[in-house]
């Protein structure tokens, strides 16, 4: 007999993947199915959500949640694990007063609207995406500095200006790497935005930067590159700031997604620092694949939505979401003509999907393989779950499901030394287990997701994670 979960039970069972984990562990992990690869040497860095409440009082979005670091470190066929909260300005504040005392993207004082009235202070989650460049280790939040920290303990140095090279910008926390040219950017300003991209060399120093202005209100949470070009796309949105800065609605609570307005495609050329707008239809998404160019079009993939997936209040109640309609977006790719000018979309993956990675190698060129998060069945009605490897020369993937009770979070691929081929290494990624309220590393061979290689226990659960990034180095002591 086969049991299929209930869609409350599968909400429950997602949302119990969003509690709080506040201890700090560091162990060498001694439960392991299977084998771990000799040749997997080096870390899995990961950030995400860590805590969910403080003083008892439940914060307003995940996206708010203290960034909470969660780092395997692999050698000589062990692997070791630590997790250690990032040390904000703001975490030891509300850790020392037990309760909320910023405002965050969904997220307001408790307090009513007093409390909130011309409140701008933000809190700085760090809680996003960690990364080692140029002898740094830095956990990244989009909507401001990089809080630098010790490769070796995880301990918090603080916020890094990069040598002044940041003023009044943000610094994103979806860097992508082209050629060994590390590339991010920041926004300043509002309504209108000044969007700035640096690129920096393996030491970290600066090779060039330039800014752009971009009218009315973005958000900008990723961005592409390709050997001549910076991609953005800019989604409809507009934002009433008034309610937000007399503090009776959150920031949220004050967008709208505006789905008769046009989606614009940001060309920006990195040798003559130009810029030019394309637009297409209005659609919504966070992340994007990968970008190549081709003759005089640029071809990329993006996760897209026709809407924004907008609470109607500042509550997180996850185990309340219905999967009835796709919270998630689907994979298309967007054709874009540098000629016409015209922009055409083709879906790829129809079922809910996000989280798409490819091989460090081919970011920028013409890829086969993406790798990514989707739903375990193809309804949609359920949150995303499995890991496809997606082909993109015939439409065909491979799926590796952790189970109906099971989530696991974005798949990192770890390249093997040689030969360099697109699906020749290791899909990691961090999987939570609802059944048994724990969490585990899985490592798949990205040639054959049919059956894991290894699963790698820990000895308790780890809330659900945003984004990491693999490193060569393991920085043990
Ligand atoms: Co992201």
């Amino acid at each position: 007999m086969v049991v299929t979960s209930s869609p409350s039970q599968l909400a429950k069972d997602w949302a119990k993947g969003y509690t709080s984990q506040p201890n700090e562990y560091e162990y060498e992990i001694q439960n392991i199915e299977g084998q771990i690869p000799s040749d997997l040497q080096g870390t899995l860095f990961r950030n995400g959500p860590g805590l969910f409440e403080i003083g008892g009082e439940t914060i307003g979005h995940i996206f708010d949640a203290d960034g909470m670091l969660r780092v395997f470190r692999f050698q000589d066929e062990k692997v070791y694990f630590q997790n250690r909260y990032v040390r904000t300005k703001g975490y030891l504040k509300e850790q020392q007063e037990q309760t909320i005392l910023y405002r965050g993207f969904g997220t307001q004082k408790s307090g009513g609207w007093l409390a909130n009235l011309f409140n701008t202070n933000f809190k700085n989650a760090a809680n996003t995406n960690i990364i080692y460049w140029g002898k740094k280790l830095w956990a990244m939040w989009e909507g401001g500095y990089p809080h630098q920290l010790n490769p070796e303990t995880l301990e918090t140095i603080g916020l890094d200006n990069l040598d002044e090279l940041l003023n009044k910008e943000t610094f994103s926390a979806h860097p992508r790497i082209i050629d060994d040219t590390f590339i991010n950017f920041g926004v300043s300003g509002i309504s209108p935005q000044t969007l700035t991209i640096w690129e920096l060399n393996q030491q970290g120093k600066k090779i060039k930067s330039s800014s752009y202005p971009v009218e009315g209100f973005s958000i900008f949470h990723d961005f592409l590159v390709t050997p001549n070009y910076y991609i953005f796309i800019k989604h409809p949105f507009k934002l009433n700031v008034l309610p937000w800065l007399l503090g009776i609605k959150s920031l949220e609570q004050c967008l709208s997604f505006d789905n008769k307005s046009k989606t614009k495609i940001l060309i920006i050329s990195r040798q003559r620092e130009t810029m030019e707008v394309l637009e297409t239809e209005a659609f919504f998404g966070f992340h994007h694949g990968n970008a190549w160019e081709s003759e005089d079009k640029i071809y990329l993939t993006t996760i897209c939505s026709n809407s924004f997936p907008q609470r109607k209040k500042d509550k997180m109640e996850l185990d309340k979401m219905s999967f009835d309609q796709p919270i998630f977006g689907q994979l298309w790719q967007l054709t874009i003509d540098l000629v016409t000018k015209k922009v055409n979309r083709q879906p790829l993956i129809e079922r809910s999907c996000d989280f798409p990675s490819v091989h460090p190698t081919f970011v920028g060129k013409e890829n086969r393989y993406l790798y990514l998060n989707v739903a375990s069945k193809s309804t949609n009605k359920t949150p995303i779950q499995s890991i496809m490897k997606y082909d993109q020369s015939n439409g065909q993937y491979q799926m590796w499901n952790p189970g109906e009770r099971s989530f696991a979070g974005e798949p990192v691929f770890v390249p093997r030394q040689s030969p360099i081929e697109e699906d020749n290494g290791y899909l990691l990624s961090v999987v939570y287990d609802a059944s048994i309220h724990r969490s585990y590393v899985v490592i798949l061979d990205a040639k054959n997701l049919n059956y894991p290689l290894t699963k790698c226990y820990l000895t308790h659960h780890l809330p659900q994670g945003f984004h990491g990034t693999w490193t060569p180095q393991n920085f043990l002591k």
